[in-house]
């Protein structure tokens, strides 16, 4: 191994490193509340930077929860640009909207579909938004992913969370359907010719994707 890997005290500076505002906090405990578990800090300022990074416009999301990741995207996403976030759960996306405004966000920027991703990402176009960010049911994640790729423009990227799935990726004896999906999901992405892709070891991992 090259370098050292860090160690915990390191881990968690890097978590907080960018701090949370008011409004995320709040978001974060309506979560709690409902029992959603948000994106951590660190993987939404990563979500945050991918969205700035790519001057994204068109931006869609599996998994609206309380709204904590839509925060940080929408943070990140250009002028203009509209956040479309599907949930099964209407409940969720109320506590989100709350966010959203309380965030001062104008309702015109972004589309809450409330749905089960499956039925829903095969009605959305090809090759036309700039971020997908996956954060569901985590068996879906194959379904997701073949969706992903399709709905992506060329230098667009795919996002998704729980990618190490608490230590249980990781580790070869753990053969759970979620575990075994998220470590297929890693293979297929790292070997797919068609994008280049990275697995941050952010929250719970999230692994990413550009399309070439
Ligand atoms: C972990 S939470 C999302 C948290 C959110 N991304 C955040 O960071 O604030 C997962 C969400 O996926 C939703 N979900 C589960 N299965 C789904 C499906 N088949 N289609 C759409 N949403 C689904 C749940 O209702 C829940 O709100």
């Amino acid at each position: 191994m090259a370098d050292a890997m860090l160690n915990q005290a390191s881990l968690s500076h890097a978590e907080s490193y960018v701090p949370e505002d008011e409004v995320i906090t709040a978001a974060r405990e309506r979560a709690a509340e409902l029992g959603c578990v948000p994106i951590g800090p660190a993987g939404g300022a990563t979500l945050r930077v991918l969205a700035a990074a790519t001057r994204a416009t068109n931006v869609v999301e599996v998994g609206t929860g309380a709204g904590v990741s839509g925060l940080y995207l929408m943070g990140g996403m250009a002028e203009g640009g509209q956040f479309i976030s599907i949930d099964i759960e209407g409940e969720n996306q109320r506590a989100a909207r709350e966010a959203f405004a309380e965030a001062g966000i104008p309702s015109t920027r972004y589309r809450l579909i409330n749905g089960s991703a499956p039925d829903v990402l095969p009605r959305m176009r090809d090759e036309t938004y700039d971020l997908v960010f996956v954060d569901a049911d985590k068996t879906a994640y194959g379904v997701y992913f073949e969706q992903a790729l399709r709905m992506l423009r060329p230098g667009g990227v795919m996002a998704f969370d729980n990618a190490l799935w608490h230590d249980r990726v990781a580790d070869p004896s753990q053969r759970d359907p979620d575990t075994t999906t998220l470590r297929e999901l890693g293979r297929t992405v790292r070997d797919d010719p068609r994008l280049i892709a990275a697995l941050l070891p952010v929250g719970d991992g999230l692994l990413v994707a550009a399309k070439r």
